[in-house]
């Protein structure tokens, strides 16, 4: 028996990757999380914050974070909204322009948490293959006319960014919204946050959770038009981000130069890091993420280059306390996703593969 509403019974639900309890001692290089900590200002507004503040609901606008946001971004804080990470976002995104049974459109591979909201509001999931050489299907996508299209950019697993001529054809040609998803913005030097501003069907998506390292602390938000952003805070719960959230995203939005800092030590590692695989036979796709797609070397017991070596080659580093990311979607079964550590963590990464080749 199962009280579940019928739509959802076939809906297999998101899987997320692993989260060990902190402390564990592994090498967690499975969900793009930045491998440095947050800004010293984060701790100072941690510190010194005001027990008053958790006795009283939170400012349901989260002012405090959306100007913080306008300055550094200079857009108006009317055309921000904020969510509970950017994954609640896209949750009421879909909820909110999507009728029963719509196309949700979006390319694959890419964030498989597209399927399921989609799945889950009721909506049609319209996937459209990325081709062999990951090259962006921009014509298949404009045939779908989707009610929203998702497009992330830079994309995860690829780390491909979608150019800015694509992503402006798609604003002018798509009769329902586009939504651009910047979780990894911080890691490139693109992003198409300008296209709000000429096309009211535009949503940007930005989170707090990679370029400034909170993931735990769940603060997203969305930039449009400030009559989509009134469309959204209209069903929005009110106090989806709580006060703690607010403050300490206002305060890490203020120090960009730490962002900044930190970044740049991910991207410097990132190279070392693409070298050193590939020096090791892993084909390794250019990426504008704070991750690398590669493929393993083909095993030289079984010369399996299918999904079964790339499982087996995650299975086997989780044995020895490294996590990393295989996802199971077209063109990347056979493919692995590592996100950049510290430069100690991918030292560690490369000797335990090193080892794993010769053995
Ligand atoms: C493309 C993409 N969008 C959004 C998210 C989720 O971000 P948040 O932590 O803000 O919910 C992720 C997380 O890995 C992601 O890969």
């Amino acid at each position: 028996m199962t009280f579940l509403r019928q739509h959802l019974q076939s809906v297999s639900g998101y899987t997320p990757g692993e989260q060990p309890p902190p402390g564990s001692l592994v090498i967690k290089l499975n969900t793009n999380e930045n491998p440095y900590p947050p800004s010293p200002e984060v701790f100072r507004v941690l510190q010194d914050f005001d027990l008053e503040w958790l006795r009283r609901y939170p400012d349901p606008t989260a002012i405090a974070f959306r100007q913080s946001a306008s300055e550094v971004l200079d857009i108006s804080p009317d055309s921000i909204v904020v969510g509970n990470g950017s994954d609640e976002l896209i949750s009421l995104i879909v909820r909110a322009f999507v009728e029963p049974g719509a196309a949700v459109v979006y390319p694959m591979p890419s964030y498989v948490l597209y399927r399921t909201v989609a799945q889950i509001q009721g909506a049609r999931p319209v996937e459209i293959a990325y081709d062999d050489a990951f090259n962006f299907p921009l014509q298949a996508i404009l045939e779908a006319q989707g009610a929203i299209t998702l497009i992330a950019s830079p994309n995860s697993p690829i780390g491909n960014v979608v150019s800015l001529e694509h992503l402006k054809t798609l604003a002018a040609n798509l009769q329902g919204l586009l939504v651009i998803d910047e979780a990894y913005v911080d890691f490139t030097e693109k992003n198409a946050l300008n296209l709000v501003q000429a096309h009211p069907n535009v949503i940007i998506l930005r989170t707090l959770s990679k370029g400034y390292s909170l993931a735990g602390l769940r603060l997203g938000f969305a930039i449009a038009h400030p009559a989509l952003i009134q469309d959204l805070n209209k069903i929005k719960d009110s106090y989806a981000v709580d006060a703690i959230a607010t403050m300490v995203g206002a305060a890490a939005m203020r120090d960009q130069a730490h962002k900044t800092q930190n970044v740049e030590k991910v991207l410097r590692s990132r190279v070392t890091l693409h070298k050193n695989l590939a020096s090791l036979g892993f084909q390794v796709w250019p990426s504008e993420g704070n991750f690398l797609l590669v493929q393993p070397p083909p095993c030289s017991k079984s010369a399996d280059v299918g999904s079964g070596a790339a499982i087996a080659l995650a299975q086997n580093l989780k044995t020895q306390g490294i996590l990393i990311r295989h996802f199971n979607l077209p063109k990347v079964a056979n493919k692995l996703r590592i996100t950049v550590g510290t430069d100690a963590q991918n030292e560690q990464l490369y000797q335990t593969l090193s080892h794993h080749n010769k053995a």
